[in-house]
């Protein structure tokens, strides 16, 4: 039984879908949890029993500080940080069209974002042991038609998880460092390019859930689970890898076709 009993978490971005349903699941096998948001309101309307809510701009050292302060004071410890605060591109962001200052506007949140959240949960465990998890994207994992800043941010999740668990393993920091990268997750900021091209939620949900295969529907739950997995004492010896919540969408891409068929 995967067991969390009395772990103290911290989830950004719990003010949105997945990083709710991460704080609600982490909340459900036994953790302490605190859900931090640059709008703690959305925390608090979405969770009001499960978790803590902290405002934190993830982009900002002074609020890392005042947050791992704040938790370390309440609580006297701190095991797990989620880094779950993202944005999603305004745009669509074609390469020829971007904006320099997109371009920042993602890889603040996405990427320096992630880099001080994974800092700051690495300075306050490298004693006592803990576990950081970063959410990246399927995207960020291979690549995309479109989104080259989205995606580009993303990819630095998978680097930045990669060498930060090296770092602490070559330090001998007790830290584990571990990416998860989901596929299609339906939740209101990924569906919304869908609900202004096809007007009503249920077609808007239908034509999303086309992106995964067999049209399957990955809910925030199911990055929740892995999450709390990674979390886990279950998870102990699992250290620097890229966990794919895709639905088996990978295996579908370029470079790991396979052959033609089981009997060829
Ligand atoms: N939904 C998907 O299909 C999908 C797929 C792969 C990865 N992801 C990733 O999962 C994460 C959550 O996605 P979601 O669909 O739940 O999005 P969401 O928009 O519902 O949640 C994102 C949350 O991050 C918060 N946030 C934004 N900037 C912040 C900042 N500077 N400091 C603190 N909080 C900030 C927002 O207020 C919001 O509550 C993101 O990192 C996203 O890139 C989502």
């Amino acid at each position: 039984m995967l067991d969390l009993e009395d772990r103290v978490c911290l989830v950004t971005g719990a003010g949105g879908d997945i990083g709710a349903a991460i704080a609600s699941r982490l909340a459900r096998f036994g953790a302490r949890v605190e859900g931090a948001d640059l709008d703690p309101g959305r925390v608090t309307a979405k969770l009001a029993r499960q978790c803590n809510a902290l405002k934190l701009d993830v982009t900002s050292e002074a609020d890392w500080d005042e947050a791992i302060a704040a938790i370390t004071a309440r609580h006297g410890r701190l095991d797990v940080v989620v880094n779950c605060a993202g944005l999603f591109s305004r745009t669509g962001d074609r390469i020829d069209r971007m904006d320099l200052s997109e371009w920042q506007r993602l890889h603040a949140v996405n990427v320096d974002g992630a880099f001080l959240g994974t800092r700051a949960g690495i300075r306050a465990m490298k004693n006592s042991g803990g576990a950081v998890i970063n959410i990246g994207s399927i995207v960020g994992y291979f690549g995309a038609r479109s989104g080259v800043g989205y995606g580009s941010s993303k990819a630095a999740i998978r680097g930045l998880t990669m060498q930060a668990a090296a770092s602490c393993v070559s330090a001998g920091i007790p830290v584990r460092v571990n990416a998860i990268h989901p596929g299609y997750v339906l939740t209101d900021s990924a569906l919304a390019s869908e609900l202004a091209r096809h007007g009503t939620r249920e077609k808007a949900v239908a034509a999303f859930a086309t992106r995964n295969p067999g049209g399957t529907v990955i809910t925030p739950e199911n990055v929740a689970d892995a999450v709390a997995f990674l979390a886990s004492d279950m998870a102990r010896m699992i250290n620097g890898v890229q966990l794919l919540v895709d639905a088996g969408l990978s295996t579908q891409m370029p470079g790991r076709s396979f052959v033609p068929s089981e009997d060829t």
